[in-house]
């Protein structure tokens, strides 16, 4: 992507990108800029802090976070940014994705996360989520966001 990005989509192992690529799809398809990365808060998770932390002085305003097992990724972002985010739990055995699910939905008082569906639907939602927010200062997203909408009333997805 040519232009400085305005989402940032972020998961915890290149394992994960099969999934995220719905997600990359969609923010295409909304022609929004993005940035990928591969970050994880237990492995990397100094090089995660300072990403999260130099976010928002970058220009970026969403971050999308997926991760599978004991998913920390989303919320160890949320916890260093005041950017808000996203978050895909993952599927993976033998739990399949039930894991990630509760560790990204229950996060604690103060440090939200806006937790999506496990796996595909997921990742292609939280790019919709992410046009959504964008859309509050963008009146050309929330023009597409109004078609989709009417695709979706049609039976596309
Ligand atoms: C998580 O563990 C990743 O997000 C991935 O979903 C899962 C498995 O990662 P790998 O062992 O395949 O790298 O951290």
């Amino acid at each position: 992507m040519l232009s400085e990005p305005l989402v940032s989509v972020v998961m915890g192992s290149s394992s994960d990108r099969g999934v995220m690529e719905h997600c990359l799809k969609t923010l295409d398809e909304f022609t929004i800029p993005y940035e990928v990365r591969i970050l994880s808060a237990h492995r990397m998770p100094e090089a995660t802090l300072k990403y999260a932390r130099n976010l928002a002085k970058r220009g970026v305003k969403v971050v999308v976070a997926g991760a599978g097992r004991a998913a920390h990724l989303p919320g160890a972002i949320a916890a260093n940014t005041t950017l808000p985010v996203i978050g895909i739990p993952l599927s993976s055995p033998p739990l399949e994705g039930l894991d990630a699910l509760y560790s990204i939905l229950q996060m604690p008082t103060g440090v939200p996360v806006a937790c999506m569906a496990i796996g595909k639907v997921g990742a292609k939602n939280a790019a919709i989520m992410a046009a959504q927010i964008l859309s509050l200062e963008s009146s050309k997203i929330e023009e597409k966001l109004r078609n989709y909408k009417v695709r979706l009333a049609r039976g596309e997805k």
